[in-house]
């Protein structure tokens, strides 16, 4: 008889670890079991732990769970709650714990620097690169570094920023418009290259330093578009122009798109508020002013006012109003109320002395002072004014004359453009949008 043939390397892929089971960590861990890797993920918060060892999803993202229970079912994704662990034998791994904002707009790199000190010691593949997928701002490479060398760890270092977004971060792994791999090692960076050539995107190879900045440039890029859009809409507010006319002119231009054009409350979130603040200390730690970017910053809070300032306009005071707010988390899609502009709204209607009712139906906990109820209709019941704050469908399915039989008052603020505007008027309610 003839022996089986071996079966094909690719048949035996390495194994991978990824460091933190967050939106990024998570997905990236799906995505490279899904595409036949045996993946290793260590997670710190025994909570978080706990739950995905038993295949529950401890964040809210559309279509990940069924992912992460079918790949840990088949084998081919498990937990640690050590890194050593979870990193022996891997031919990579990839470090996604959060970055957050630290003094001045810096960004904090200390729990890098921890899952560095929890990799000392771990039985690596021979020449196995760290990769660097946490959002860190351009140039910290040199100082992760050091924390390798403090750690006695020769490994090689990449820099691999995700670009997924929140809501859709499966898609963004398997899916991605380019992977941006920067490193000095090349074999590291062919390495890390070659695990993520079966998602047919193009790949960028470059230094560790502008691999950092594509990231940053690419949200700063983003952000400034939004507060772009959101420019445009109040000056279509005040002209009595209609902005979703006019962005929808613009798009027709190649060089403008239609993509990422929605008005709005002022972009939010994890990424975007504190990536661009951190490329303005990253250049301010050179002595140089990115001005662009900090009137960005400042008109996108401005932005959060003009919503405040609709209802009060509409009310005549806040003090004593009762709104019922329509959305906690930053976008809808998510659980997500990093730098939600629903919650920062939230926060400036309380210190105006009105009281605020909210919903979201991915987020079960309010800001403090804020009252949470089950549903849609128990926010805005007795309101004074609805305030529609985070684009889920399922407000844009509410019957305006629903709205108008529950309300105390008549005004409708709808920060997302989200409502059908004539519908909302016919049902006898004041409606306000973004630059309509
Ligand atoms: C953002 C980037 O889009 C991702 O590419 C990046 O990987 C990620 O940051 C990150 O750095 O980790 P995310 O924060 O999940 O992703 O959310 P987006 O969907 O980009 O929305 C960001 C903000 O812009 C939200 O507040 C959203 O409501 C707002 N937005 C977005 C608008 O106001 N209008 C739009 O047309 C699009």
């Amino acid at each position: 008889m003839v022996p089986p043939a071996d079966p094909e390397p690719a048949a035996h892929p390495p194994a991978l670890a990824v460091i933190g089971a967050g939106y990024v960590g998570l997905a990236t861990a799906a995505g490279f079991a899904s595409l036949g890797h045996r993946v290793a993920v260590g997670e710190a918060d025994s909570d978080r732990l706990g739950a995905l060892q038993q295949s529950r999803l401890p964040i809210y993202e559309p279509g990940l769970g069924e992912v992460v229970r079918r790949e840990s079912e088949a084998g081919r994704l498990a937990f640690f709650a050590d890194n050593a662990r979870a990193a022996a034998g891997a031919a990579a791994v990839f470090l996604a714990v959060p970055t957050p904002e630290g003094e001045g707009g810096s960004v904090d790199l200390s729990a890098v620097g921890r899952a560095i000190v929890s990799l000392t010691g771990a039985a690596l593949a021979p020449a196995a690169p760290i990769v660097v997928k946490s959002s860190v701002p351009p140039g910290s490479w040199r100082k992760i570094r050091r924390m390798l060398d403090e750690a006695g760890m020769p490994s090689p270092l990449v820099v691999n920023p995700e670009f997924l977004q929140e809501g859709r971060a499966l898609d963004g792994v398997l899916n991605p418009h380019r992977v941006v791999v920067g490193g000095e090692d090349p074999a590291a960076v062919d390495l890390v290259a070659a695990l993520h050539e079966p998602l047919g995107a193009p790949i960028v190879r470059t230094d560790p330093t502008s691999a950092e900045l594509i990231k940053y440039a690419a949200n700063a890029y983003l952000a400034t578009r939004l507060t772009f859009v959101n420019a445009v809409a109040n000056l279509a507010e005040d002209l009595g122009a209609d902005v979703g006319d006019v962005l929808a002119g613009l798009a027709h231009d190649p060089r403008i798109g239609s993509h990422y054009l929605t008005p709005g409350p002022g972009y939010g979130g994890s990424c975007f508020p504190k990536d661009v603040r951190a490329l303005i200390a990253a250049a301010a730690e050179h002595d140089h002013d990115l001005r662009l970017f900090r009137v960005v910053v400042e008109t996108n809070d401005a932005q959060l006012d003009r919503v405040v300032a609709k209802l009060r306009d509409g009310l005549g005071d806040l003090d004593g109003a009762v709104i019922g707010l329509l959305g906690l988390a930053f976008k809808g899609g998510t659980d997500d109320t990093r730098s939600s502009p629903a919650v920062a709204i939230a926060g400036r209607l309380l210190d105006a002395g009105a009281r605020v009712r909210a919903f979201d139906p991915a987020v079960r906990m309010a800001p403090p002072g804020v009252e949470a109820v089950p549903d849609a209709i128990s926010a805005v019941a007795g309101a004074d004014a609805v305030l529609v704050a985070t684009e889920w469908p399922e407000f844009a399915a509410l019957d305006p004359a629903r709205l108008a039989a529950v309300m105390r008052g008549t005004l409708v603020v709808d920060a997302r453009n989200l409502l059908d505007r004539e519908a909302v008027a016919a049902a006898g309610l004041r409606y306000r949008g973004v630059g309509r």
